[in-house]
Protein backbone atom coordinates (compact mmCIF):
# COMPACT_ATOMS: atom_id res chain seq x y z
CA UNK A 1 0.00 0.00 0.00
CA UNK A 2 3.19 2.44 0.81
CA UNK A 3 4.57 1.62 -2.06
CA UNK A 4 1.45 2.39 -4.11
CA UNK A 5 1.12 5.51 -2.36
CA UNK A 6 4.62 6.74 -3.51
CA UNK A 7 4.48 5.45 -7.05
CA UNK A 8 1.17 7.75 -7.58
CA UNK A 9 2.58 10.40 -5.65
CA UNK A 10 5.35 10.45 -7.93
CA UNK A 11 3.18 10.51 -10.80
CA UNK A 12 1.06 13.33 -9.88
CA UNK A 13 4.10 14.96 -9.28
CA UNK A 14 5.56 14.13 -12.87
CA UNK A 15 2.55 15.76 -14.70
CA UNK A 16 2.33 18.57 -12.39
CA UNK A 17 6.28 19.58 -13.47
CA UNK A 18 5.26 18.56 -17.14
CA UNK A 19 2.10 20.93 -17.19
CA UNK A 20 4.23 23.71 -15.31
CA UNK A 21 7.05 23.40 -18.12
CA UNK A 22 4.55 23.27 -20.97
CA UNK A 23 2.67 26.19 -19.31
CA UNK A 24 6.18 28.24 -19.52
CA UNK A 25 9.00 26.59 -21.82
CA UNK A 26 8.55 28.67 -24.99
CA UNK A 27 11.11 28.13 -28.38
CA UNK A 28 11.00 30.76 -30.78
CA UNK A 29 11.83 29.48 -34.04
CA UNK A 30 11.94 33.00 -35.71
CA UNK A 31 15.91 33.49 -34.00
CA UNK A 32 18.82 32.99 -35.71
CA UNK A 33 20.92 30.04 -34.72
CA UNK A 34 23.65 30.64 -32.36
CA UNK A 35 26.74 31.23 -34.66
CA UNK A 36 28.92 27.98 -34.97
CA UNK A 37 31.93 28.30 -33.01
CA UNK A 38 34.19 25.26 -34.16
CA UNK A 39 34.68 25.69 -37.66
CA UNK A 40 37.02 28.33 -39.54
CA UNK A 41 37.78 28.90 -43.25
CA UNK A 42 41.35 29.33 -44.40
CA UNK A 43 42.61 32.84 -45.32
CA UNK A 44 44.00 31.32 -48.39
CA UNK A 45 40.85 29.93 -48.88
CA UNK A 46 39.05 33.04 -48.36
CA UNK A 47 41.32 34.72 -50.60
CA UNK A 48 40.81 32.60 -53.46
CA UNK A 49 36.68 33.29 -52.60
CA UNK A 50 37.44 36.57 -52.98
CA UNK A 51 39.70 36.82 -55.82
CA UNK A 52 36.69 34.58 -58.28
CA UNK A 53 34.78 36.81 -56.85
CA UNK A 54 36.19 40.18 -58.35
CA UNK A 55 37.10 38.46 -61.80
CA UNK A 56 33.83 36.85 -61.73
CA UNK A 57 32.20 40.02 -61.82
CA UNK A 58 34.10 40.82 -64.98
CA UNK A 59 33.54 37.52 -66.90
CA UNK A 60 36.32 35.51 -66.12
CA UNK A 61 35.40 31.86 -65.75
CA UNK A 62 37.31 29.53 -63.17
CA UNK A 63 39.85 26.76 -64.76
CA UNK A 64 41.22 24.33 -63.57
CA UNK A 65 44.14 22.16 -64.12
CA UNK A 66 45.98 18.67 -62.71
CA UNK A 67 48.44 19.36 -60.15
CA UNK A 68 50.65 16.41 -60.99
CA UNK A 69 51.52 17.78 -64.88
CA UNK A 70 53.53 16.61 -67.82
CA UNK A 71 56.10 18.11 -68.90
CA UNK A 72 54.79 19.47 -72.30
CA UNK A 73 52.28 21.48 -70.63
CA UNK A 74 54.44 23.00 -67.86
CA UNK A 75 57.07 23.87 -70.34
CA UNK A 76 57.55 23.27 -73.56
CA UNK A 77 53.68 24.32 -74.58
CA UNK A 78 54.49 27.53 -72.76
CA UNK A 79 57.51 28.25 -74.86
CA UNK A 80 60.13 26.82 -72.28
CA UNK A 81 61.93 24.34 -74.86
CA UNK A 82 63.87 21.28 -73.02
CA UNK A 83 67.55 22.93 -72.58
CA UNK A 84 66.24 26.41 -71.57
CA UNK A 85 67.67 28.07 -68.05
CA UNK A 86 63.88 29.07 -67.17
CA UNK A 87 63.81 25.49 -66.21
CA UNK A 88 66.49 25.56 -63.46
CA UNK A 89 64.64 28.62 -62.05
CA UNK A 90 61.69 26.49 -60.84
CA UNK A 91 63.36 23.94 -58.98
CA UNK A 92 61.03 21.85 -60.40
CA UNK A 93 59.75 18.21 -58.42
CA UNK A 94 59.66 15.76 -60.56
CA UNK A 95 58.16 12.50 -60.15
CA UNK A 96 59.04 8.83 -62.19
CA UNK A 97 56.73 8.86 -64.98
CA UNK A 98 56.15 5.51 -67.63
CA UNK A 99 57.97 5.52 -71.32
CA UNK A 100 60.84 8.26 -70.36
CA UNK A 101 57.71 10.65 -69.97
CA UNK A 102 58.91 12.06 -66.78
CA UNK A 103 55.91 14.27 -64.81
CA UNK A 104 56.40 17.23 -62.52
CA UNK A 105 54.49 18.89 -59.60
CA UNK A 106 53.54 21.88 -61.93
CA UNK A 107 55.23 24.80 -60.77
CA UNK A 108 53.19 27.55 -61.76
CA UNK A 109 49.68 28.21 -62.48
CA UNK A 110 50.14 28.94 -66.45
CA UNK A 111 50.02 25.23 -67.49
CA UNK A 112 45.68 25.91 -67.41
CA UNK A 113 46.40 28.47 -69.90
CA UNK A 114 47.21 25.74 -72.29
CA UNK A 115 44.56 23.31 -70.89
CA UNK A 116 41.86 25.75 -71.22
CA UNK A 117 42.92 27.17 -74.46
CA UNK A 118 42.84 23.50 -75.88
CA UNK A 119 39.25 22.57 -74.25
CA UNK A 120 37.90 25.80 -75.14
CA UNK A 121 39.77 27.84 -77.71
CA UNK A 122 38.94 31.57 -78.64
CA UNK A 123 37.54 33.50 -77.62
CA UNK A 124 38.52 32.65 -73.75
CA UNK A 125 38.16 34.48 -70.79
CA UNK A 126 39.71 32.81 -67.51
CA UNK A 127 41.18 32.82 -64.20
CA UNK A 128 42.56 29.29 -63.12
CA UNK A 129 43.88 29.72 -59.06
CA UNK A 130 45.56 26.99 -57.19
CA UNK A 131 48.75 24.98 -56.09
CA UNK A 132 51.79 25.52 -57.10
CA UNK A 133 55.14 23.15 -55.86
CA UNK A 134 58.89 24.27 -55.70
CA UNK A 135 61.78 23.07 -54.14
CA UNK A 136 62.12 25.92 -51.64
CA UNK A 137 61.99 26.68 -47.81
CA UNK A 138 62.22 30.00 -46.37
CA UNK A 139 60.80 32.86 -44.45
CA UNK A 140 58.70 33.75 -47.54
CA UNK A 141 58.95 30.62 -49.85
CA UNK A 142 57.51 27.11 -48.98
CA UNK A 143 57.51 24.18 -51.22
CA UNK A 144 53.46 23.98 -51.77
CA UNK A 145 52.18 27.92 -52.32
CA UNK A 146 49.04 29.13 -54.35
CA UNK A 147 49.07 31.20 -57.64
CA UNK A 148 46.04 32.63 -59.59
CA UNK A 149 46.91 32.68 -63.27
CA UNK A 150 44.94 34.94 -65.67
CA UNK A 151 43.83 34.40 -69.52
CA UNK A 152 42.27 36.60 -72.07
CA UNK A 153 42.46 36.28 -75.77
CA UNK A 154 39.88 37.85 -78.11
CA UNK A 155 40.75 39.38 -81.73
CA UNK A 156 42.01 43.00 -80.30
CA UNK A 157 42.88 42.38 -76.35
CA UNK A 158 45.84 45.02 -75.53
CA UNK A 159 48.14 46.01 -72.55
CA UNK A 160 45.58 48.77 -71.85
CA UNK A 161 43.28 46.15 -70.94
CA UNK A 162 45.89 44.30 -69.07
CA UNK A 163 46.70 47.45 -67.13
CA UNK A 164 42.88 48.49 -66.36
CA UNK A 165 41.57 44.93 -65.50
CA UNK A 166 44.97 44.36 -62.60
CA UNK A 167 44.12 48.20 -61.23
CA UNK A 168 40.40 47.27 -61.09
CA UNK A 169 41.20 43.85 -59.29
CA UNK A 170 43.78 45.26 -56.45
CA UNK A 171 41.12 48.46 -56.30
CA UNK A 172 38.66 45.90 -55.59
CA UNK A 173 40.96 43.31 -53.03
CA UNK A 174 42.70 45.85 -50.97
CA UNK A 175 39.45 48.53 -50.94
CA UNK A 176 41.09 50.95 -51.99
CA UNK A 177 42.52 52.78 -54.82
CA UNK A 178 46.11 51.05 -55.68
CA UNK A 179 48.24 52.34 -58.25
CA UNK A 180 50.28 49.57 -60.25
CA UNK A 181 53.67 49.76 -62.62
CA UNK A 182 54.86 47.80 -64.96
CA UNK A 183 58.40 47.09 -64.92
CA UNK A 184 59.53 45.60 -69.08
CA UNK A 185 60.98 42.07 -68.11
CA UNK A 186 60.77 38.08 -69.39
CA UNK A 187 58.66 35.20 -69.75
CA UNK A 188 59.02 32.79 -72.32
CA UNK A 189 55.65 32.63 -72.99
CA UNK A 190 54.51 36.15 -73.45
CA UNK A 191 55.92 38.82 -75.80
CA UNK A 192 55.95 41.78 -74.17
CA UNK A 193 56.00 40.95 -70.52
CA UNK A 194 56.22 42.97 -67.60
CA UNK A 195 56.44 42.44 -63.52
CA UNK A 196 54.14 44.08 -61.75
CA UNK A 197 54.33 46.61 -58.81
CA UNK A 198 51.39 47.77 -56.61
CA UNK A 199 51.79 50.95 -54.76
CA UNK A 200 52.76 50.66 -50.95
CA UNK A 201 54.35 52.61 -47.75
CA UNK A 202 56.44 50.88 -45.23
CA UNK A 203 56.14 53.77 -42.62
CA UNK A 204 56.28 52.21 -38.96
CA UNK A 205 57.79 48.61 -40.26
CA UNK A 206 54.49 47.42 -41.59
CA UNK A 207 53.18 47.48 -44.92
CA UNK A 208 50.22 49.31 -46.46
CA UNK A 209 49.24 48.73 -49.76
CA UNK A 210 47.54 51.60 -51.70
CA UNK A 211 49.48 54.82 -50.70
CA UNK A 212 53.13 56.19 -49.96
CA UNK A 213 55.34 56.01 -52.82
CA UNK A 214 56.92 52.84 -52.17
CA UNK A 215 56.71 49.82 -54.84
CA UNK A 216 56.10 46.03 -54.50
CA UNK A 217 56.11 43.30 -56.90
CA UNK A 218 53.52 41.17 -56.73
CA UNK A 219 53.18 39.57 -60.48
CA UNK A 220 54.35 38.34 -63.75
CA UNK A 221 52.08 39.46 -66.87
CA UNK A 222 52.79 40.22 -70.94
CA UNK A 223 50.73 39.32 -74.15
CA UNK A 224 50.67 35.54 -74.75
CA UNK A 225 53.54 34.80 -76.81
CA UNK A 226 52.29 33.25 -80.51
CA UNK A 227 54.27 30.09 -79.90
CA UNK A 228 52.11 29.51 -76.78
CA UNK A 229 48.72 30.16 -79.13
CA UNK A 230 49.96 27.94 -81.94
CA UNK A 231 51.01 25.19 -79.22
CA UNK A 232 47.47 25.31 -78.20
CA UNK A 233 46.08 25.55 -81.59
CA UNK A 234 45.19 28.95 -81.87
CA UNK A 235 45.80 30.82 -84.36
CA UNK A 236 48.16 33.72 -83.78
CA UNK A 237 47.16 35.80 -86.27
CA UNK A 238 43.46 36.33 -85.91
CA UNK A 239 43.65 35.85 -81.90
CA UNK A 240 45.83 38.01 -79.10
CA UNK A 241 45.84 38.50 -75.93
CA UNK A 242 47.21 38.58 -72.47
CA UNK A 243 48.18 36.32 -69.36
CA UNK A 244 49.17 36.90 -65.81
CA UNK A 245 50.31 34.69 -62.71
CA UNK A 246 49.63 36.33 -58.70
CA UNK A 247 51.27 34.83 -55.71
CA UNK A 248 47.42 34.48 -53.82
CA UNK A 249 49.86 33.88 -50.57
CA UNK A 250 51.37 37.04 -50.56
CA UNK A 251 48.07 39.17 -51.47
CA UNK A 252 46.99 37.13 -48.40
CA UNK A 253 49.86 38.16 -46.33
CA UNK A 254 49.46 41.91 -46.98
CA UNK A 255 45.60 41.89 -47.19
CA UNK A 256 45.12 40.32 -43.34
CA UNK A 257 48.90 41.33 -41.89
CA UNK A 258 50.05 38.01 -41.68
CA UNK A 259 53.82 38.23 -41.59
CA UNK A 260 55.09 34.08 -41.79
CA UNK A 261 54.23 32.09 -45.06
CA UNK A 262 55.08 28.94 -43.07
CA UNK A 263 52.58 29.42 -40.75
CA UNK A 264 50.02 29.13 -43.31
CA UNK A 265 50.59 25.58 -44.23
CA UNK A 266 51.51 24.59 -39.96
CA UNK A 267 47.64 23.44 -39.19
CA UNK A 268 48.28 25.31 -36.12
CA UNK A 269 44.62 25.76 -34.77
CA UNK A 270 45.02 28.63 -32.60
CA UNK A 271 46.64 30.40 -35.49
CA UNK A 272 43.33 29.20 -37.49
CA UNK A 273 41.19 30.62 -35.35
CA UNK A 274 42.87 33.53 -34.86
CA UNK A 275 43.71 34.56 -38.62
CA UNK A 276 40.39 32.52 -40.02
CA UNK A 277 36.68 33.50 -41.10
CA UNK A 278 33.21 32.32 -40.49
CA UNK A 279 31.59 29.91 -43.16
CA UNK A 280 29.14 32.59 -43.35
CA UNK A 281 31.47 35.61 -44.94
CA UNK A 282 31.26 34.76 -48.10
CA UNK A 283 32.74 37.28 -49.97
CA UNK A 284 30.90 39.33 -52.93
CA UNK A 285 31.77 42.13 -54.81
CA UNK A 286 28.87 44.51 -53.72
CA UNK A 287 29.61 43.78 -49.91
CA UNK A 288 33.25 45.10 -50.60
CA UNK A 289 34.75 41.49 -50.91
N1 LIG B 1 54.28 31.56 -64.42
C1 LIG B 1 55.08 32.65 -63.91
C2 LIG B 1 55.78 32.20 -62.65
O1 LIG B 1 55.29 31.39 -61.94
C3 LIG B 1 54.22 33.86 -63.63
C4 LIG B 1 53.66 34.45 -64.88
C5 LIG B 1 54.37 35.41 -65.57
C6 LIG B 1 52.43 34.05 -65.36
C7 LIG B 1 53.86 35.99 -66.73
C8 LIG B 1 51.90 34.61 -66.54
C9 LIG B 1 52.65 35.59 -67.22
O2 LIG B 1 50.72 34.23 -67.04
O3 LIG B 1 52.11 36.14 -68.34
O4 LIG B 1 56.83 32.70 -62.33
Amino acid sequence: EVAAAIDAKKTTLADADLDRRLMTEKIDVTLPSSPQADGYVHPISQTIDEIIAIFGEMGFTVAEGPDIEDDWHNFTALNIPPDHPARQEHDTFYLPGEHGERKVLRTHTSPVQIRSMMDQGAPIRIIAPGRVYRADYDQTHTPMFHQVEGLAIDRDISMANLKWVLEQFFTAFFGTEVKTRFRASHFPFTEPSAEVDIQCSWEGGTVKVGEGDDWLEVLGSGMVHPHVLRSAGIDPDEWQGFAFGIGIDRLAMLKYGIPDLRAFFDSDLRWLRHYGFSALEVPTLHGGV
